[in-house]
């Protein structure tokens, strides 16, 4: 059989995208470098891999076998990244993060000095939210996630470095933001927006309100916290977000963290990866580094005291 790694690159782009345009956007190529290259594949294993039906593309049988051995050949050629890369100074690491989208608000801060003390390795951030987190996981596609409370299900090793509160928020005019100790049935009048499900924010605000017993009433879903941020400031209904999203916006006033009884709901960030896996030399470092200094370099576990 010949085949080369470019042709079985290309094709596993086309094939995870269902898409030549999007393969070619991805890989930086013309699309009709791309058709060749597959082309090319196709001939040389003497089978069809995707079929073109209208404008969309499918995997045939043998496409979605090719496709499951890019992937394995994917996996290998990473680990053997990582071997290489231990056996190479560390300071020419490479550290692939995946973070949930709330952690998307503080990691830089960590990020910076984390780049200050090796400022050779490079860095590669991805940002998503917890179910498609825990799909990579399940997938073996990231090194090192930073996610809230991680499954207990999944054979999975978790540290925590930081306090995750989450709290209720307003408009500043709203009037309940002058109030203390509100009661939480109080709130089961208003409008909440939520996030998309998924989200790890929104299953612990649900998983809150079903322990409290309280029927929430929710407005819009939105997929972003800079969503939810801007309709609550909109004065569409209230908020329920990690505090490590609102440093700007309680600064200039823009929100309040309403004072509500038995809030906030206190959650921490894990750093995790598969049990088991094989870290580069720059994840284990970084790994370290975030548990021993992650939260002193956020200000400390007090660093919510004055708000909350
Ligand atoms: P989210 O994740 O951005 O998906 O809400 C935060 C979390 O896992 O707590």
């Amino acid at each position: 059989m010949h085949v080369t790694l470019r042709q079985l690159t290309v094709f596993e782009s086309v094939a995870r995208n269902l898409s030549f345009t999007q393969a070619a956007e991805e890989l930086f190529l013309s699309q009709p470098a791309v058709s060749m290259q597959i082309k090319q594949l196709e001939q040389n294993l003497e089978v069809m891999l995707l079929d073109r039906v209208g404008k969309r593309t499918y995997l045939t049988e043998s496409g979605r076998e090719v496709k499951a051995t890019c992937k394995r050949i994917t996996h290998l050629l990473n680990e053997l990244e990582t071997v290489l890369d231990n056996l190479k100074n560390l300071k020419a690491g490479k550290l692939h993060l995946t973070v949930a989208s709330t952690a998307n608000y503080f990691l830089p801060a960590i990020l910076a000095v984390f780049k200050q003390r090796l400022p050779q390795i490079s860095i590669a951030l991805n940002v998503t939210n917890r179910k498609n987190l825990l799909e990579a996981l399940d997938d073996n596609d990231v090194d090192l996630v930073i996610m809230g409370q991680p499954p207990e299900d999944r054979d999975l090793e978790a540290g925590v470095f930081a306090l995750n509160p989450l709290v209720i928020v307003a408009n500043s005019d709203h009037e309940l933001a002058a109030q203390s100790r509100v009661p939480l049935q109080r709130l089961k009048d208003e409008i909440f927006l939520v996030r998309e499900q998924g989200s790890g924010t929104r299953i612990a605000m649900e998983r809150f309100f079903h322990e409290q017993g309280i029927r929430m009433k929710t407005g819009m879903v939105a997929d972003s916290n800079e969503a939810i941020k801007q309709s609550v400031a909109a004065g569409l209904g209230l908020g329920l977000l990690s505090h490590d999203t609102l440093a700007m916006e309680l600064q200039l006033n823009y929100l309040t963290i309403l004072d509500v009884i038995d809030m906030p709901i206190i959650r921490k960030w894990h750093i995790v990866h598969r049990a088991g896996k094989r870290l580069s030399r720059s994840a284990a470092v970084f790994k370290d580094f975030l548990l021993d200094e992650g939260e002193t370099i956020l200000g400390g576990p007090d660093r919510f005291a004055s708000q909350t």
